[in-house]
C-alpha cells in the first residue's frame, strides 16, 4: 500500500493503547491515540485518519454509538471493533451499524494487522471507483454529444426524456453513428447513474456462449460449470443492461429473454430458483429491427417490447454542419491523449471533409482526424488524409469469381490484421470499419490467424 497511513486507536486503558501503539509504529503506521469516543469524534473531525480501532466497551458514550457517529462524519472511514470474547451479539450489532468488522479479546496481533490492510486496500480501491464513476460521469454529460444540427437537437432532446423515464429504448443507426453513445448518456444521466451499466455485445460473445453469460449459471448446470456463477442480466439489476446489436440474437434467445422481460425474473442456466430483476433496459441494432420482423429474423412480440420508445441515430452525411465542431472536438481530444499540441487544420480540408459522404459515419471522421493528426507535417493539416472508394484497388480487369467481394474483403482484412499483428482494434482502424464490424466479418469469413 503507498504512502504512511494514519490509524486512530480508542481504548481507555493506557496500558493496551501503548502496546497497540508500538505494535502500528513497528509496521510504519502513524498512529493517534484516544481515551474515550468524545475525543475520538473530536479527533476525526480534525486528523483525518485512514482507520480506527476502537474498543467495545468505553466510559461515556458506547462503542455501538461511537461506530454510528464515526459513520455519520464520514461513512468511507473503516471501525475496526475489539470486544471481549462474551459479547459477540453486540460485535453483530455493531457490524449492522456499519462496523467494518470485529476481533475478539485476547487479540491475535497477526490477525489483527492482517483484517487493517484488507480494510485499507477495500477503501483504497473504493475511492478509486468513485473517482472512475464520477469521471464517467462527466464523460457522459449530454454536453458530450457533439453536434448543433437540427437531427443532434432533436436526438438531445429525445436523450433528456428517455433519461427521466425507465422505459425501453431501441437505438437503431447506421454503424458508427454513436449508438453505444447515446446509451452510456441515457445511462449516466438517468436515476440509475450510480447503479451498474452493463454492456453485452451479441456479435463479441459467441453464440452458445451469450445464454450463460446473460443468465448466470449453477454449479455443475454443465461440465465446465465448476462453481456458479452471476449473469449480465443479475449484474445490472438496479442498473441498465445495454444490449447491443440485439438483431443478431438468435431466436431461441430471443425467446427466454422476451420472458425475463415480461415477468422481471429469470433462471440461471441450472437453477430451480426464480431470481428477480429490476433492470432498465436499451437495445441498439444497425438493422432495420421492423424488416428483420416482416423476414421473420426477429420475434415480433420481442420487438414490440423493445421499442416501447425509439431512438434514431442520424447518419453524418444528414448532418453536415456538424462536421467542423466535430473534427475540432476529435481534434482536442487525441491531441491531448498523444500529449501533443493543438494542430490546425486549414478551412480547405475542412470543405473536404463537408463533401465527403461519411458511410463509416462519426467513426469514420473520428479515425479520418486521427490519420490527420498522426500524418500531417507541422501545426497545420492542410491534407485530408481521406480513404474514399476512387483510388480503386482492384486493378483494371473485369469483375469475375476471383474478384468476388467477399474475397477482396477477406484480403483486406488478412493484410490488415497481419499488419496490426492481429490487433483487431488498430486493424479495424486501418480498415476504417468498427470493432464489432471486425468481429463480424472475421467469424463470417472465417478468418484465423496462420498456424
Ligand atoms: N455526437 C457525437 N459526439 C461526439 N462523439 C461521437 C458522437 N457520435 C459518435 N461519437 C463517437 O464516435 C465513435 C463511434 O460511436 P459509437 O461506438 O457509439 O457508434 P455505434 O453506433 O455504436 O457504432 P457501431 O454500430 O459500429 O457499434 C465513438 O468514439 C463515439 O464517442
Ligand atoms: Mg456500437
Amino acid at each position: 500500500m503507498n504512502g504512511t497511513k494514519t490509524i486512530l486507536i480508542c481504548d481507555d486503558k493506557k496500558n493496551i493503547l501503548e502496546v497497540l501503539k508500538d505494535f502500528f509504529e513497528e509496521k510504519d503506521f502513524s498512529v493517534l491515540l484516544s481515551g474515550s469516543g468524545e475525543e475520538t469524534l473530536d479527533i476525526i473531525r480534525t486528523e483525518i485518519p485512514d482507520i480506527v480501532l476502537t474498543d467495545y466497551k468505553l466510559p461515556g458514550i458506547s462503542g455501538i454509538d461511537l461506530i454510528e457517529k464515526i459513520i455519520h462524519i464520514d461513512k468511507t472511514l473503516p471501525v475496526i471493533l475489539i470486544t471481549a470474547f462474551g459479547s459477540i451479539p453486540n460485535a453483530v450489532d455493531a457490524m449492522r451499524k456499519g462496523a467494518y468488522d470485529y476481533l475478539t479479546k485476547p487479540l491475535d496481533y497477526e490477525l489483527l494487522y492482517f483484517v487493517v490492510e484488507r480494510a485499507l486496500e477495500q477503501k483504497e480501491i473504493y475511492a478509486q471507483n468513485t473517482v472512475l464513476v464520477e469521471e464517467l460521469k462527466d464523460a457522459y454529460g449530454i454536453q458530450n454529444m457533439i453536434g448543433k444540427s437540427p437531427e443532434m437537437i432533436i436526438l438531445d432532446k429525445m436523450i433528456n426524456t428517455r433519461a427521466g423515464s425507465s422505459t425501453n429504448v431501441l437505438i437503431e443507426g447506421e454503424s458508427g453513428t454513436g449508438k453505444e453513445l447515446i446509451a452510456r448518456t441515457i445511462h449516466f444521466n438517468s436515476k440509475r447513474r450510480d447503479k451498474p451499466l452493463v454492456i453485452v455485445d451479441s456479435t463479441t460473445i459467441p453464440d452458445n456462449l451469450l445464454e450463460s453469460e446473460l443468465f448466470g449459471y449453477e454449479k455443475g448446470a454443465f461440465s465446465g460449470a465448476s462453481s456458479k456463477k452471476k449473469g449480465r442480466i443479475e449484474i445490472s439489476s438496479g442498473g441498465t443492461l445495454f444490449l447491443d446489436e440485439i438483431g443478431e440474437m438468435e431466436m431461441s434467445l430471443q425467446a427466454k429473454f422476451l420472458r425475463v422481460i415480461q415477468e422481471k425474473q429469470f433462471y440461471r442456466v441450472g437453477g430451480l430458483k426464480p431470481i428477480a430483476v429490476d433492470f432498465r433496459l436499451i437495445t441498439a441494432t444497425n438493422k432495420n429491427l421492423a424488416v428483420e420482423v416482416e423476414n421473420g429474423k426477429f420475434r415480433n412480440d420481442l420487438y414490440y417490447r423493445l421499442n416501447v420508445a425509439k431512438i434514431n441515430a442520424p447518419p453524418l452525411r444528414n448532418r453536415k454542419d456538424d462536421i467542423p465542431l466535430l473534427v475540432n472536438h476529435f481534434l482536442e481530444k487525441i491531441c491531448k491523449r498523444e500529449g501533443s499540441l493543438k494542430k490546425k487544420i486549414s478551412s480547405q480540408v475542412i470543405e473536404k471533409l463537408r463533401s465527403h459522404d461519411w458511410p463509416g459515419n462519426v467513426r469514420e471522421l473520428e479515425n479520418c482526424v486521427e490519420r490527420m493528426i498522426l500524418f500531417s507535417e507541422g501545426d497545420m493539416v492542410t491534407q485530408p488524409f481521406l480513404i474514399t472508394g476512387k483510388t480503386s484497388q482492384i486493378a483494371d480487369g473485369e469483375i469475375n469469381r476471383e474478384f468476388h467481394l467477399d474475397t477482396i474483403e477477406r484480403e483486406a482484412i488478412i493484410k490488415a490484421l497481419d499488419q496490426s499483428e492481429w490487433n483487431k482494434v488498430k486493424a479495424a482502424k486501418l480498415l476504417n470499419i468498427g470493432r464489432k464490424a471486425l468481429y463480424n466479418k472475421i467469424n463470417k469469413l472465417h478468418i484465423k490467424p496462420k498456424q
